[in-house]
């Protein structure tokens, strides 16, 4: 489905809720299919109509900005990104370990239905648990979506979301019963919580941030920097921030990271 008048729409309508049309182009056949289910079921018949109800009913909006939200995610995605990640991890443990933290504070901010989350805490037990400076992970998952966290908290995933995990991780950390759900010791240390990361981001710092395929895509460049000033704020020095693997930081705040890998990986002076 190639929809002009959805494309129109799109474009009016997303600098509105401070998101941007270039982040939507690759994804917008599902946003498009999303709204027209909808304004359908309102006894609408097009996005030309709809765009009037729109003006008349503010309350629409949060309905707007829920069909736009894109909700992929899957185990170990990018799997080059964690490999780097791991590389860099021992020396964030060392760090902890140097400021006598007792824990590793990561956020994962737009966790989906917690597949990244968990991938660092099979990460933590398959990778860095024999390491002679190792510290637990604790996690902050947060995500906009109230279903997409009950989701993660329930922990049970359909095999596709688990294709690029390797074989014995899946064996060992997952119990199969219709969907493929985490073993209880995976689920320890994580904290799943609501939040709009454009009007509200938690509270404390922390050693890892990881924050793809959410700000960097979808948001329009000035949210990006102000949200970007505000991950950098609750990242200790020598912390390191990942965004996804085909995003860009804007240009202001960059100052304060090094890269440490042409596929987002970031650390903070
Ligand atoms: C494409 S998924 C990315 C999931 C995961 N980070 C990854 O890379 O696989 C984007 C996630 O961001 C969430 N999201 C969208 N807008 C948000 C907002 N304003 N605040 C917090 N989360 C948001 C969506 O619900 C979705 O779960």
């Amino acid at each position: 489905m190639f929809d002009p008048d959805c494309v129109s729409f799109l474009q009016q309508i997303l600098p509105q809720l401070h998101l941007r049309w270039s982040g939507f182009r690759r994804v917008r056949r599902q946003v498009c299919r999303r709204l027209k289910n909808h304004f359908l079921k309102l006894g609408l018949e097009n996005f030309a109509s709809y765009r009037t109800y729109l003006f008349d009913h503010p309350e629409e909006w949060s309905v707007v900005d829920a069909c736009c939200r894109i909700t992929i995610s899957r185990f170990y995605r990018d799997a080059i990104v964690f490999e780097q990640l791991c590389q860099a991890l021992p020396t964030l443990m060392q760090l902890g370990q140097e400021r006598r933290d007792s824990s590793i504070c990561c956020w994962c901010a737009g966790c989906a239905s917690g597949e990244e989350v968990y991938t660092l805490k099979l990460i933590e037990h398959f990778r860095l648990s024999s390491q002679k400076l190792f510290l637990p992970l604790h996690i902050l998952a947060t995500d906009i979506d109230e279903y997409l966290l009950s989701r993660a908290r329930r922990g049970c995933y359909p095999q596709g979301t688990l294709k690029e995990l390797p074989q014995l991780w899946i064996a060992q950390a997952f119990d199969l019963n219709q969907q493929y759900c985490l073993k209880s010791v995976f689920q320890e240390g994580i904290q799943f919580e609501s939040s709009d990361i454009r009007k509200q981001m938690p509270d404390g710092l922390f050693h890892l941030i990881l924050c793809r395929n959410l700000v960097f895509t979808y948001f329009e460049p000035i949210l990006q920097q102000e949200i970007l000033q505000g991950l950098l704020h609750r990242l200790v020095s020598k912390g390191i921030l990942v965004i996804g693997k085909k995003e860009s930081l804007p240009i202001e705040g960059t100052s304060q990271l090094i890269k440490l890998s042409s596929l987002g990986i970031y650390q903070k002076r």
